[in-house]
């Protein structure tokens, strides 16, 4: 049996941290992609070799990052999760909307939000293609609605990821490739901003997410359990959109 493969964006905290763990529980290899260098201390992963330390917000850095990805890999890449995302505040914490937001943040959170998930997933697209790969991309409630803490460039990055899934499941399906989003509502990493606690209180679940549920349905959309399912957007949020 081979070895699947994934690649990963964003693996060093929160939900990536949880995917990986998942994935590599599985027996895949991970190769990993965010800002800081590979943790030491992690005990799971390839280690340094598994990890691609670049700026997903640099399109320079990011169309570089494919060749050297490509030379990791033996021409099969199994699954792509384009996981890694900023929601940028103003000075004080409080939301940036469509007023406020400097046109330059506006650009960063787009190249790092929606087109790094189009340069990995298009540079990489033959060696999905070789393997049947699946790729997921971490969307959010905050794309269907305006949230109170999530900023509109934040919002409208994750809207057109949301419909960047759509347009690439009718690209890629005849590559034999699956995409699909999963839109995760309020879970506890270090995105979050205070005053969460008062959006929980009115969820349906009355709860937080952890990173691991949603890390399973990522898994669940890169797994043959799946094999029929294309261009969708799983909602994982305790019922908060109903
Ligand atoms: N937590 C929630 O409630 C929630 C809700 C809806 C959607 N989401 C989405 O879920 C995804 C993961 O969120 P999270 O809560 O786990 O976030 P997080 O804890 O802030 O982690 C973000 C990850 O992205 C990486 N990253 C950020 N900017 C990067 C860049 N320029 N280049 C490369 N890597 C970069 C970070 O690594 P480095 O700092 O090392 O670069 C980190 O690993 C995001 O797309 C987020 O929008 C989260």
């Amino acid at each position: 049996m081979r070895q699947k493969t994934l690649l990963l964006t964003g693996a060093s905290r929160g939900i990536g941290h949880a995917t990986v763990r998942r994935f590599h529980n599985e027996g895949w290899r991970v190769i990993t992609c965010s800002r800081q260098a590979h943790p030491e201390e992690c005990p799971w992963g390839g280690g340094a070799e598994d990890h691609v330390q670049l700026d997903l917000g640099d399109p320079a850095d990011t169309i570089n990052a494919v060749g050297l990805i490509q030379e990791r890999i033996d021409g099969k890449l199994d699954a792509l999760v384009n996981n890694a995302g900023i929601s940028p505040k103003a000075e004080d914490g409080g939301r940036l909307n469509t007023l406020n937001t400097d046109l330059a943040d506006w650009g960063r959170v787009f190249h790092v939000n929606f087109f790094a998930p189009v340069v990995l997933a298009r540079g990489l697209k033959d060696e999905l293609a070789a393997a049947k790969g699946s790729v997921v991309n971490v969307t959010s409630i905050a794309g269907s609605r305006v949230h109170p803490f999530a900023g509109a460039a934040y919002a409208t990055s994750k809207a057109a990821l949301a419909a960047l899934t759509r347009e690439m499941a009718h690209d890629f399906g005849p590559m034999g490739v699956r995409v699909n989003a999963i839109a995760p509502g309020e879970v506890e990493t270090a995105i979050l901003s205070p005053g969460t606690d008062k959006i929980v209180e009115k969820l349906p679940m009355q709860r937080l997410g952890q990173p691991s549920e949603v890390a399973d349905a990522i898994f669940y959309l890169c797994s043959d359990q799946s094999s029929y399912i294309s261009g969708a957007e799983i909602e994982v949020n305790g019922a908060q959109h109903v």
